[in-house]
């Protein structure tokens, strides 16, 4: 049988990351991981582009002047949710199938063993935010829908629409094309001669994505925080709630430990407890590189009866406590990246594909 993770899908790498970002090669497979703490303060985020790279050193600043991992999780993840560019969180996400954006986001407190979220959150850009609020300042740990904007609306966020011009014409763009049995689209008698590609040609192609962020840090007394933001599965049904806001699915966070988040496919992060489960092999003194990939092998031999050829696309990001860093994606070409910042400067972490012929 194919061993999921071999040393040969350790050396299978590509490049292509910005000039001056420094790879560093997982260590995966390799149990001698020296344990330091000279890694620490510490902020990491599963967004490697310009916007992830501008919200470690927002987050990193609050660090650096002996802030909290909670601030600076806060703060970093801030900066992603706002960037209207970014159609996988807060602002400018992608809408759900009736074109209204609805937003998932949690966080945890490891010095407090302190949680809480909001799903299907509308009109508010930052709800990691409120996830905050929600955690420090109320003695639940879920709100979801209305009740979390009565609760954003209480604290003074703003409400505003977060369907950007740019988000709007993708939606329209998939309602048009989805499918052919619904009169969305130019009239039938004129679809030959005027293909609905030349009208939509520069808008973005249409993708299904899950895409999300996740933030985790570790401040100057080791206390651990994280959050995970996104507007989740673009059009999904009205309603539908991703892993994200579901703590120890798409986030935990352990002082003891360390923390770990999930983006890609949340109906599998959930059933599985993923982010939970890595930070439980962590204890079990695996690696976070490991237990990455530990948790991306236990989703697949779930599957293993039901259908072999499932492998749900996902990508898993974890740190213990000593700062030493993981990353793993189930599938895919290119070696999953994430972004990482210490006092050594701003570093693109470079992980594995635990299934790249998949
Ligand atoms: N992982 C994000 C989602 O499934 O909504």
């Amino acid at each position: 049988m194919k061993q999921a993770i071999s040393r040969r899908n350790f050396f299978y790498k590509t490049a292509g990351v910005s000039a001056g970002a420094l790879i560093l090669p997982s260590l995966s497979g390799f149990a001698t991981q020296r344990k330091t703490d000279a890694n620490l303060p510490l902020i990491i985020t599963s967004h490697t582009n310009e916007t992830g790279q501008r919200a470690m050193e927002a987050g990193w600043e609050i660090l650096n002047n002996g802030g909290s991992a909670v601030d600076a999780v806060e703060k970093a993840a801030n900066v992603i949710e706002v960037d209207p560019e970014d159609t996988s969180v807060g602002y400018g996400g992608l809408p759900n199938e009736r074109g209204v954006v609805q937003l998932d986001a949690s966080f945890m407190d490891g010095r407090t063993y302190s949680a809480g979220a909001v799903a299907c959150l509308e009109n508010i850009k930052t709800p990691s935010s409120v996830a905050k609020l929600v955690m420090q300042r109320t003695d639940h740990v879920l709100l979801v829908g209305k009740g979390a904007l009565e609760y954003a609306r209480a604290w003074g966020f703003p409400e505003e629409n977060l369907l950007t011009d740019k988000a709007r014409k993708i939606w329209l763009r998939w309602k048009e094309e989805m499918s052919s049995d619904d009169d969305w689209g130019i009239p039938e008698h004129l679809q030959k001669i005027r293909k609905m590609e030349s009208y939509w040609q520069d808008f973005p192609d249409i993708e299904h994505h899950y895409g999300t962020t996740n933030v985790l840090a570790i401040d100057k007394n080791g206390d651990i925080a994280g959050c995970t933001t996104t507007s989740g599965l673009s059009f999904k049904l009205n309603g539908r709630v991703g892993d994200s806001p579901i703590i120890g699915a798409g986030l935990y966070v352990d002082n003891e430990t360390g923390a770990a988040g999930a983006t890609g496919r949340g109906e599998e992060v959930i059933k599985s407890c993923a982010s939970f489960y890595m930070v439980l092999r962590m204890k079990e003194g695996r690696t976070p590189q490991q237990a990455c990939e530990d948790a991306l092998r236990m989703i697949i031999d779930r599957y293993k009866k039901v259908n072999p050829e499932f492998f749900p696309g996902e990508k898993f990001v974890a740190v213990n406590k000593y700062g030493e860093v993981g990353c793993a994606s189930m599938t895919g070409k290119r070696s999953p990246q994430m972004s990482v910042r210490t006092r050594k400067g701003y570093i693109r972490h470079e992980g594995i594909v635990a299934y790249p012929g998949k």
